[in-house]
């Protein structure tokens, strides 16, 4: 089963918020498979998004991850990575449709609320990252017939 990797940013946090997130997440069916409250150190938060260093917004974006507590769940379910990224919405929420979890409840890039991964390839290495020596089980629902064909 493919599996992502979400997390509640701070905002979200902050905002009473981070239910809300998880479950439009979950009400669509997607499994939880991992859940950890924790608090994001700088480092952890340059491994996370290294793909971005040197760009402007990195260090806004490095101080505003690690501002506080956040979530960090594993969500498993078919086609998982791009069905957490259409509930997500777009990146900068001024452009999130209606009905997404940034299009209703957030307005700007640097404050969008929740990340998931973007690939499965992303999503193994945040794993890698969130949950390194924490527990990620593997297990069924009694509904999961009625969510996966
Ligand atoms: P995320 O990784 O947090 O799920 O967001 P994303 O895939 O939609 O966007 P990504 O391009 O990976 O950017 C990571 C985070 O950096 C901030 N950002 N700011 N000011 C800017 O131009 C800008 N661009 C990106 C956002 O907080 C974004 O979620
Ligand atoms: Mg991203």
């Amino acid at each position: 089963m493919e599996r992502t990797l979400i997390l509640v940013k701070p905002d979200a946090m902050q905002r009473g918020l981070a239910f809300d997130v998880l479950g439009r997440l979950e009400g669509r069916g997607l499994r939880i498979a991992g859940l950890r409250l924790l608090q994001v150190d700088e480092a952890m938060a340059k491994r996370h998004y290294g793909e971005h260093e040197g760009k402007p917004f990195f260090e806004g974006l490095v101080s505003y991850i690690t501002s506080g507590p956040i979530i960090a769940a594993v969500f498993e379910g078919t086609n998982a990575v791009t069905a957490a990224r259409s509930t997500i919405g777009s990146t900068n929420p001024t452009e999130s449709a209606p009905g997404t979890i940034r299009g209703d409840l957030g307005l700007e890039i640097g404050r969008n609320l929740v990340h998931g991964s973007d690939s499965v390839e992303s999503a193994n290495r945040e794993i890698g990252i969130f949950f390194d020596g924490q527990p990620v089980l593997d297990w069924q629902r009694s509904t999961d017939g009625w969510v996966f064909e």
